[in-house]
């Protein structure tokens, strides 16, 4: 089967990585990639947002599916294009994909579905947005309404910071504050039938003890040792069934990845946010633990043929990702730094421990920083213990001038606590 990926992300390299070891995959393509993928997969530079080029180009490669990655292709209607050319295609369509593009679709979608998340207003003038920030009280919680790359919530107790936040974006959704852990849940579903992977557990703050700004993402683990067994199954019924139900039953069937983002509250388990696709970092350590192999389950949830396949194998192994992010990130990052020692891990360290590249590019022989997050180390172990340390010991070979990264990840979770 020939194999065409979306985006250039870490995630993307995780996905390259497991279709390139699956045997069913006989060609892999990725559009435009980055300086690590290129040694899993052949590079086209297509503009990811553009439907017509990518569908374009899958016809040209003959692929027989397109895996889209990241979330704006999808909010861009870039997964009807491939469908519209008779391509089977893993991500949902535009108006499914507005689960993601709209927190006020989202929360809408949830109503209808009975599905247990934050009370919220959804807020256009100054007025609604003082009223709504009253009625909840501190901390208070503003999501600026449309797409903002894991940047446009503000959880604060500084009302005029939350006031600010909220006229600077417009429409806005003003929630409830959910106490607790969160999880990151996803599930594989063609519309109809739905089947969860393993949750992990994301770090969005960018300092260590979960200080800082918010980011895309600085490091995830997985299994959760301290989550109930019956999580995802209690999720499945709760929360990702009904919903998948309520878009079929609107018209707009989901079909691709869904990312239930989760807070274990003292009052039950409420849904903070849903993604149309996979969460980067959280995808490193999943996929790093599915032993099914990965073109087969994305080619049947794009077919509708999910209800057939077995159930997945998944490995007993723990897994813990580690983002090195550029200077300055998540402000505007510094890039063009030259990265160094990745050899050394790949000597030292694989199997258990790879890089997988985000914001990279080759620049002659170097390899140079070219975004935000930069790499995303990833190890497996017998235990969480194990797989970070085999991380960190990764995460040290590598040399990035003025880059960053968190050295808590899975700390707790490894200790027997929770995050
Ligand atoms: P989102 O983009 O909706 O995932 O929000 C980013 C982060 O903001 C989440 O991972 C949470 O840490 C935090 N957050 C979002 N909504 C809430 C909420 N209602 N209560 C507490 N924290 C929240
Ligand atoms: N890890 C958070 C996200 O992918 O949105």
């Amino acid at each position: 089967m020939k194999v065409l990926v979306i985006g250039s992300g870490a995630r993307e390299h995780a996905l390259c990585r497991s279709l390139s070891l699956d045997p069913a995959v006989t060609a892999l393509h990725c559009a435009p990639g980055n300086a690590g993928i290129a040694d899993v997969a052949e590079l086209h530079p297509v503009d990811a947002l553009d439907g017509a080029a990518v569908a374009g180009l899958a016809k040209k490669l003959d692929a027989a599916l397109v895996i889209v990655g990241p979330e704006a292709p999808l909010v861009a209607g870039v997964a009807d294009a491939v469908r519209e050319a008779g391509i089977p295609c893993f991500g949902p369509s535009k108006e499914a994909a507005r689960l993601e593009g709209s927190k006020a679709f989202a929360k809408d979608v949830m109503a209808g579905a009975g599905v247990p998340t934050a009370r919220s207003y959804v807020c256009t003038t100054p007025e609604e947005v003082d009223a709504a920030l009253d009625a909840f009280g501190a901390p208070y919680v503003v999501k600026d309404d449309g797409l903002a790359a894991g940047k446009g919530v503000v959880v604060t107790s500084d009302i005029e910071q939350a006031r600010a936040h909220a006229l600077a974006c417009g429409r806005v959704v003003i929630e409830e504050f959910l106490d607790g852990p969160e999880v990151s849940l996803f599930a594989v579903t063609d519309g109809e039938t739905v089947v969860p992977l393993r949750p992990a557990q994301d770090f969005k703050r960018a300092l260590d003890g979960d200080e800082g700004p918010n980011t895309g993402g600085m490091g995830a683990y997985s299994p959760l040792p301290w989550a109930d067994p019956k999580l995802v199954d209690e999720v499945q019924e709760t929360v990702l069934q009904p919903t998948v139900d309520e878009l079929r039953r609107r018209g707009t069937p989901f079909s691709g990845l869904l990312y239930a983002g989760l807070a274990i509250t003292s009052r039950g388990v409420r849904v903070i946010e849903f993604n149309a696709r996979f969460g980067d970092p959280e995808t490193q350590v999943v996929l790093a633990r599915l032993k099914t192999p990965l073109a087969g389950l994305l080619l049947a949830a794009a077919n509708g043929t999910l209800t057939d396949l077995p159930p997945l194998r998944w490995s007993d192994d723990a897994a813990v990702t580690v983002v090195i992010a550029s200077h300055n990130y998540p402000g505007t990052p510094r890039t063009g730094d030259p990265i160094e020692g990745l050899a050394d891990v790949a000597d030292q360290d694989a199997p258990d421990a790879y890089v997988l590249h985000a914001g990279t590019r080759r620049d002659g022989d170097a390899i140079v920083s070219a975004g935000g997050r930069v790499l995303s180390v990833t190890a497996t172990g017998a235990d969480l213990a194990q797989a970070r340390e085999r991380a960190y010991a990764a995460v040290g070979r590598v040399r990035l001038d003025g880059s960053q990264h968190r050295t808590d990840i899975a700390e707790q979770a490894a200790r027997g606590g929770a995050a």
